[in-house]
């Protein structure tokens, strides 16, 4: 089965995606967070973002990268297709639809989860999505949750979903209240699995070989399951399924010296890209935040609490010792 990295804004980065198809494999695609309109236009910053894991801008013998698929925000036909065809003038040519994003901000304004009760504007934007795949220049997919407030919001929306040429449909099964905490509705996910006509993709709290497993084997006309979470946490994840063992094919050992690997490309990049260490440090001790269950606990704490870069990097420095002495 497909897995793909979720896009998570402030972590999944062009050069996290490049630094961990690289270093960790095992994902057959990743999601790179929204593209959003910014005082009228496309966020230029995350249009640039694009370009660092796209595959057009590297050598086609030797792909830096599995696939990466742009993602747009909307609230409006007008709005998805400014960014579509800013995301199709970059030489992508599969586009995935965020109506799941639970943030207030975007909620507020009708986009993501906010979008799922207006059965009108979700229409006008497949009326879009329909009229550029004729074109035959780009597919599109839909990233969604059950509704913001109910989950008959997504089973009111099914029937335009369905008829919308969709490539797939990938469903977290929560509402836009509860975030990313709370109970999943599998029995709704249920009746949305049985009566979606798209591949879909399951997303939702894996964060272990065995969990991917029970899912496949519990929805056998499952596309895919998407893992966000899980895989910043034990980035070994989608490989460890893809060997196709039982346990976790990576040691210890061999995971916090990956970890480290990939570590080092990060902190260049954001030393060559943020001025001053404050700015440095803020971006870099992100990618530590979901990796607690891969590291050791008092490591994980030193690392959180340097406040001063040369905090950091003895912190850093720790971690690399402990790897050697294994
Ligand atoms: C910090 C954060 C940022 C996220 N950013 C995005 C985003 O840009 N686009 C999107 O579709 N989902 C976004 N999500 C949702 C994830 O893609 C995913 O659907 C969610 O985390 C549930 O999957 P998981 O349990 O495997 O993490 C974000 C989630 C988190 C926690």
């Amino acid at each position: 089965m497909k897995i793909l990295f979720a896009p998570l804004q402030g972590y999944t980065t062009g050069i996290y995606r490049k630094a961990h198809a690289e270093i960790f494999g095992g994902v057959d695609a990743y999601y790179a967070p929204f593209l959003r309109i910014e005082n009228g236009k496309p966020r230029e910053k995350d249009l640039r973002d694009l370009e660092v894991s796209n595959p057009q801008h590297s050598n086609p013998e030797k792909p830096a990268c599995a696939i990466t698929v742009p993602q747009i925000i909307a609230n409006s036909a007008s709005e998805f297709k400014i960014l579509a065809d800013a995301i199709l003038q970059k030489g992508f040519t599969e586009i995935d639809f965020n109506m799941g994003c639970p943030f207030p901000m975007q909620v507020s304004r009708h986009r993501g989860a906010g979008l799922l009760n207006d059965t009108r504007t979700v229409q006008e934007i497949m009326d879009e999505i329909a009229r550029l795949s004729t074109a035959g220049t780009a597919r599109f997919s839909v990233k969604m949750r059950l509704g913001q407030d109910s989950p008959d919001e997504a089973f009111a929306l099914l029937p335009i979903l369905n008829d919308a040429p969709l490539t797939q449909i990938t469903l977290h099964p929560r509402l836009g209240r509860q975030q990313y905490k709370g109970a999943l509705d599998i029995p709704s996910f249920e009746k949305f699995y049985n009566e979606c006509r798209h591949p879909l993709i399951y997303n939702g709290d894996i964060t272990s070989v065995g969990q991917i497993r029970k899912i496949e084997s519990g929805y056998p006309k499952l596309a895919g399951i998407m893992i966000g979470r899980g895989l910043l946490a034990r980035p070994s994840l989608a490989a460890e399924y893809k060997a196709a063992t039982d346990a976790n094919a990576v040691s210890e050992n061999e995971l916090l010296s990956k970890i480290l690997k990939m570590h080092g490309k990060l902190y260049e990049h954001a030393r060559s890209t943020y001025q001053g260490d404050s700015q440095f440090l803020s971006h870099i001790k992100s990618f530590w935040d979901y990796l607690e269950p891969s590291l050791p606990k008092k490591v994980f704490k030193k690392i959180q609490k340097a406040g001063k870069l040369s905090e950091y990097d003895a912190a850093i420095q720790s971690l690399i010792m402990e790897q050697a002495d294994e």
